[in-house]
């Protein structure tokens, strides 16, 4: 157990609003199961955090309150320090999450009717996002063989040619699945997209999540073509476990794509932080490192934990290591049981809610995203339940 962080504390979230209880029953039609689904984390949201809100809540007034420069150096600093991305403030601009960002930007650089590129299985707010906001889905699945997925370029070059998308979203590291793409493909993404006048949208906000703590590679860092093209979005949300306050960023390097969009966002104060916002984010990026290796310490060791436990308890389920985030991705097509008997057994038999991988495409069905962001105890207890249930097939 780590002395200064607990990570093996378990708190109890159960009454406190906490979407994974309070959702339990509209999703997974119980309220009895042990949730392992929405991508939040189990542990204790870092104290320079706690203590930065404590502060802003002395104020007498919740007025109308200007981001000051702090917060947009902390921003700028933290990918700096971070991530070797050297960008300027004025690259930088606030939005109010990441999916919030993602029907922004949608509307701001595609038009009705305009096709953007995905990689199934995927985010699942992709999809939905771009539908609800009259766009189209192109997918170029990604490939996978049997151990490990990558890129299709083959694919992604003959529906570029077919469908003439505007726009192509990279998961960069993706979601579910925990991967990092390395240089050589980010590269060859962004020249294809380059090529063919496709903009790229980077959605980064796993970006401080990977387990090797420096090598997370900004899509829009990789070439001058990828800043000309490249949109991305991140957040402080999923790294410090503050995503119950809507703060995230959108970097757009190249001032031709920028100057619009920054000014349509400013028209409607989408680029206004809350004063919580405001505090949250200083004080995450600021003071809170440590607490990050961290935790980035301890859930490479729950990845080791489970993908073990796996290996040595259930060796019909297959697992991809995962390189960042707190999603392990788990096959169950060896059973052949079908997606709506796995399902069944999951939650009715051993009564966990884990996310189901059709919602991140057909190529998902028979997957399993398990949230490993929790103490090791209650790891352990859902795979013991995910066993059990297992065995008893
Ligand atoms: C890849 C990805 N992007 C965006 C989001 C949502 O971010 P936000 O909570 O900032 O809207 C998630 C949440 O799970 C995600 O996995």
């Amino acid at each position: 157990m780590d002395t200064e962080f607990d990570f093996d504390r378990v708190i109890d979230r159960r009454g406190t609003d906490a979407t994974k209880y309070a959702e339990l029953d509209e999703k997974f039609g119980r309220s009895d199961l042990l949730p392992l689904w929405i991508a939040d984390m189990d542990f204790a949201t870092p104290k320079p955090i706690i203590y930065a809100l404590q502060d802003c809540l002395k104020k007498s007034i919740l007025g109308y309150t200007t981001a000051p420069d702090a917060f947009w150096n902390s921003i700028v600093n933290w990918l700096d320090r971070r991530h070797n991305w050297t960008i300027s403030r004025q690259s930088i601009d606030f939005v109010p999450g990441v999916k919030k960002g993602l029907g922004l930007c949608f509307n701001y650089f595609t038009r009705p009717g305009d096709k953007i590129v995905i990689q199934p299985p995927v985010y699942h707010s992709f999809k939905s996002v771009i539908e609800g906001n009259g766009r189209r889905v192109i997918n170029n699945p990604l490939r996978f063989d049997g151990k490990s997925y990558s890129m299709d370029f083959e694919g992604l070059r003959k529906i570029i040619a077919e469908e003439k998308p505007a726009m192509m979203i990279v998961c960069n590291p993706h979601n579910p699945i925990g991967i990092q793409w390395d240089r050589a493909t980010l590269q060859q993404v962004v020249d294809i997209c380059y090529d063919n006048g496709i903009l790229l949208l980077s959605d980064e906000i796993y970006g401080d999540m990977v387990f090797d703590r420096h090598s997370h590679i900004p899509t829009a860092s990789i070439s001058d073509k990828a800043a000309e093209i490249t949109i991305t979005l991140g957040a402080p949300s999923k790294t410090f476990n503050i995503p119950g306050i809507a703060t995230a960023w959108t970097a757009v390097v190249s001032p031709k794509l920028r100057d619009g969009f920054f000014n349509w966002l400013k028209a409607s104060e989408f680029d206004t932080p809350t004063i919580g916002a405001i505090y949250a984010t200083i004080a995450a990026y600021n003071n809170c490192a440590p607490w990050l290796d961290s935790v980035l310490a301890y859930l490479a060791q729950n990845a080791d934990f489970a993908t073990r436990y796996i290996a040595d308890n259930i060796p019909a389920l297959t697992t991809v290591y995962p390189k960042a985030g707190f999603g392990l991705w788990i096959g169950f097509h060896k059973l052949r049981l079908g997606h709506d008997r796995l399902a069944d057994l999951l939650i009715n038999n051993a009564q966990i809610a884990v996310s189901d991988g059709i919602t991140f495409g057909n190529e998902g069905s028979e997957f399993v995203r398990l949230n490993i962001g929790v103490p090791r105890s209650v790891l352990k207890e859902a795979l013991d339940r995910i066993a059990a249930a297992v065995k008893s097939i």
